[in-house]
C-alpha cells in the first residue's frame, strides 16, 4: 500500500519498528540507557557517524517515534520532546538566543510563557517588544536590527485572539526572523502554521496531544537549520520527556482527529447558546461571526477548536461565583481534557499580572475561559445555564 498522506491515518500508524515479539501495540521502552554492539559502535554513535540510540535524556524510542507523528502531523522536518510545554517554550529561547538578541511578540501569550519573556530573558540581556495583535500594521516599526524571533500563539491563551498566518509568514520572511507558533490551542489538525511559513512549531503536549488530563508534556517540531541546535542544547540539559509520558501522547494522538471534530462541535454549540444568554455579556469563539478575526480563522482553521471564553456580567466576584456555582464542569487549572474544565484567569492563571498587564492581554475581570470537554452538549449546557442562574 502507498504511504497514505491522510492526518488520521498517519496519526494511528506511525510506530516505532516491531520487535521479535512481534506486538500490534508500541511497547514502552522504560531503559535509561542503550547497548552497544562492541567499543567501536559506541564510538561511532558518540561521534555522530551513526544514527542510534545512546542514553534516553538524548533518544528514546517512545519519544522519536512521537516526534516522528508530529513531523508527519505538523509537516515539519524534525523535532524533539521536552518534559512541558513549558520546557519546550524556554529551552526553545534559551537555545536560538544570545546576549543582545530582541524577541518580538504580542501580549497576548500565556502567562509562564509572559514571564519566561519579561523576567527570566532579562537576565540574559535578552530584550523583547510586545506589539498588538489587532494591529499588524503598527509591527514594523518594533523591529530592530537586533531582533531575531517572533512568537506567537494563535488562536491565544485566554483571549483567543487570532493572526493572520498568511501575513505573519511575509512578514517574518521580510524581516528575516525566527517564526515560532504555540500551536497548542489549534492542534495540528486543526491547523498547520508550516504552510505559512513558520520555522518551529511548539506544543504544550500536556493539552489536546495527550486529551485525557493525564501527563505532562512539550513538543517542539522544524526546520532543521533551527531545531538542530535546540536538540543539542537539549541533549546537554537535559528537559527530556519521559517515555512513559511519551508513549501516552503517541497513543493519544491515534484519537486526536476525532476528539478535536467532537472538541469544536461542542464548543460551537456552547458559544451559541452562551451568545443568547442574557447574563452574559461577551462571547469570543474562533469560528463565530461576532469574533473580531473571524474571516481568517476560517481561512486557516478547519474548525474552531474547543476553547471558549466569555465574559459574565458582574466582574471578579460574579467570575467566581459562576464557578463556584457548577455542578459538574471541574474547576481545574488544564485545558484540552475529555472533561469540561472552567477557569477564572484574572483570578488564577494570569492573577500575578498587573492589572494593567492583564487589560492589555484582554483579560477582563469577568472573563471565563471553558475548556468544553467530550461531554453530552446538552449536560453542558444545562451546567453553565444553572450556574449562571445561582450565581446572580
Ligand atoms: C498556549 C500554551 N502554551 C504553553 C503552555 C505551557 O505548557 P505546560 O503546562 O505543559 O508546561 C500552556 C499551558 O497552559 C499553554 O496554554
Amino acid at each position: 500500500m502507498a504511504k497514505s498522506t491522510h492526518f488520521e491515518t498517519l496519526a494511528v500508524r506511525t510506530q516505532t519498528a516491531r520487535t521479535a515479539q512481534k506486538e500490534h501495540s508500541t511497547p514502552l521502552f522504560l531503559t535509561s540507557s542503550f547497548m552497544f554492539d562492541d567499543a567501536e559502535d559506541m564510538r561511532a554513535l558518540f561521534a555522530d557517524e551513526k544514527e542510534g540510540n545512546i542514553y534516553s535524556r538524548f533518544t528514546n524510542p517512545n519519544n522519536s517515534e512521537l516526534v516522528e507523528k508530529m513531523n508527519l502531523l505538523e509537516g515539519t522536518e524534525t523535532g524533539l520532546t521536552t518534559a512541558t510545554g513549558m520546557a519546550a517554550v524556554f529551552t526553545t529561547f534559551a537555545a536560538l538566543l544570545n546576549t543582545g538578541d530582541h524577541l518580538l511578540s504580542c501580549r497576548s501569550i500565556f502567562g509562564s510563557t509572559h514571564s519566561v519573556i519579561t523576567k527570566l530573558l532579562p537576565k540574559w540581556h535578552i530584550s523583547h517588544s510586545y506589539v498588538d495583535i489587532n494591529k499588524p500594521e503598527t509591527w514594523q516599526a518594533a523591529v530592530k536590527k537586533e531582533t531575531k524571533l517572533l512568537y506567537v500563539e494563535t488562536p491565544s491563551n485566554p483571549g483567543i485572539d487570532i493572526i493572520d498566518l498568511e501575513w505573519l509568514g511575509k512578514f517574518s520572511k521580510k524581516n528575516n526572523l525566527i517564526l515560532i507558533v504555540d500551536n497548542c490551542f489549534a492542534t495540528p489538525y486543526l491547523q498547520q502554521p508550516v504552510k505559512y511559513g513558520a520555522d518551529i512549531i511548539i506544543h504544550s503536549a500536556t493539552k489536546y496531544l495527550d486529551g485525557q488530563g493525564r501527563v505532562m508534556g512539550g513538543t517542539i517540531n522544524g526546520c532543521k537549520k533551527f531545531v538542530d541546535p535546540i536538540k543539542l542544547f537539549a541533549r546537554h540539559t537535559g528537559p527530556s520527556l519521559s517515555p512513559f509520558n511519551a508513549w501516552i501522547i503517541s497513543k493519544s494522538l491515534e484519537t486526536l482527529a476525532v476528539r478535536m471534530d467532537k472538541h469544536s462541535e461542542n464548543a460551537l454549540k456552547l458559544a451559541k447558546w452562551l451568545e443568547k444568554n442574557k447574563e452574559v455579556e461577551l462571547v469570543k469563539y474562533p469560528f463565530l461571526p461576532s469574533h473580531p478575526q473571524y474571516a481568517i480563522a476560517k481561512k486557516q482553521m478547519s474548525a474552531g477548536g474547543g476553547i471558549v471564553t466569555f465574559i459574565v456580567k458582574g466582574g471578579v466576584e460574579r467570575g467566581r461565583k459562576f464557578m463556584d456555582a457548577l455542578k459538574m464542569c471541574s474547576i481545574s487549572a488544564n485545558l484540552g481534557d475529555t472533561r469540561t474544565i472552567v477557569t477564572h484567569p484574572a483570578s488564577s492563571t494570569h492573577a500575578k499580572l498587573t492589572e494593567a498587564e492583564r487589560l492589555e492581554a484582554g483579560i477582563l475581570p469577568g472573563l471565563v475561559r471553558i475548556s468544553v470537554g467530550l461531554e453530552h452538549i446538552d449536560d453542558i449546557i444545562t451546567d453553565v445555564e444553572q450556574a449562571l442562574k445561582t450565581s446572580k
